[in-house]
């Protein structure tokens, strides 16, 4: 059955080669994803080669631990290994039919990167933003071919979660959504089509939700009281331990796109300004796996 909003399934053009720009956490596991349901050549680039053999790295690491827990066989999981490659030139995207960026959520950047890759791919090969919040419209503004532009918007952990949002932008034309929609299939991901506006569906709700659980702590509940509130609630995760998984930045990043474009509904939590600006990427540490709130973090909310 076709999901709804999608375009005629026969509109989806073939995709043989996936690009990822960007070798961070996240784009590594949009790799890991694309090479193990798609099995065609991945390549991913980054700024530097450091950045890229670690991206690869964790791809092919991910790969062996599914190997070893019996998910793949030996012959499968180097075949696709062999499959995963990195560079720092962009050139190797000239014959990708589908390529995704994961970088930094900062709109001038994506848009410089969107415009330096239309001068590398092919005029239909599909150019897919991962953003969590920004507008995909405004990414595809100066483009030549504006038509190609989708968004393609993973929740973390990437391999666990099954939904995807699919996003399409003002220009974006029936057969790039037809792919997006196809190669969502074939991830077999549970894809919705959301318009594109601040954070789409989700991150507007997460973002509230988080918010409100920060303004808690803001107005003196206990990080650990808080998070125990919620996770006895059957949550699947404690609200601060998620904010961890999001990436404090990019947590904050969305808060800010949402209080920008809706002041009176979302404000920016002062806890988690704060402890992103002194450099954390959580508010606890874990000795023996357990969460403990960072002493340093405790003396900044
Ligand atoms: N990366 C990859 N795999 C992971 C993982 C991670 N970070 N964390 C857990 N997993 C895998 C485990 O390996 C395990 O796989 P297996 O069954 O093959 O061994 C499976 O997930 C279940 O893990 P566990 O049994 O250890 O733990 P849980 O059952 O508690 O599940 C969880 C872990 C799936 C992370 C769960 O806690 C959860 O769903 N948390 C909420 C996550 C969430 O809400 N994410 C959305 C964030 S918003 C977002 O990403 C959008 C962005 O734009 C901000």
């Amino acid at each position: 059955k076709r999901p709804a909003g999608a375009p005629d399934k026969s509109l989806a053009r073939p995709v043989s080669k996936v690009g990822v720009v960007g070798a961070g956490l996240m784009a590594g596991q949009l790799a890991l994803l694309f090479v193990r349901r798609l099995e065609v050549p991945v390549v991913l680039t980054d700024l530097d080669q450091e950045r890229v053999d670690r991206g690869v790295g964790y791809v092919h690491g991910e790969i062996d631990k599914l190997l070893a827990k019996g998910r793949l066989r030996s012959d499968k999981a180097n075949q696709l290994k062999a499959l995963v490659t990195g560079s720092v030139d962009r050139s190797v995207f000239a014959d990708a039919d589908f390529v995704i960026e994961a970088v930094f959520e900062e709109l001038q950047l994506k848009k410089t990167i969107f415009a330096d890759l239309e001068k590398i791919i092919r005029p239909d090969a599909i150019l897919a933003t991962n953003t969590s919040s920004l507008s995909v419209t405004e990414m595809a503004a100066d483009l030549e071919h504006p038509e190609r532009v989708v968004g393609f918007h993973f929740f973390n952990p990437v391999a666990v979660l099954p939904l995807l949002e699919i996003i399409r932008a003002d220009r974006t034309d029936d057969a790039s959504l037809a792919t997006a929609f196809a190669v969502g299939k074939k991830l077999k991901k549970s894809c919705v089509l959301v318009k594109d506006a601040p954070a789409f569906v989700v991150n507007r709700l997460l973002t509230r939700f988080l918010g409100e659980v920060s303004a808690a702590v803001d107005e003196g509940t206990p990080i650990p009281f808080a998070d125990k509130a919620l996770s006895s609630l059957g949550l699947p995760m404690p609200p601060f331990v998620l904010l961890q998984l999001v990436g404090l930045p990019v947590a904050l990043h969305v808060a800010e796109t949402m209080n920008r474009a809706y002041p009176d509904r979302f404000a920016v939590s002062s806890n988690l300004a704060k402890v992103v600006a002194a450099g954390k990427s959580s508010f606890y540490t874990w000795p023996e796996g357990k969460p403990v709130v960072d002493p340093e973090v405790e003396a900044l909310v």
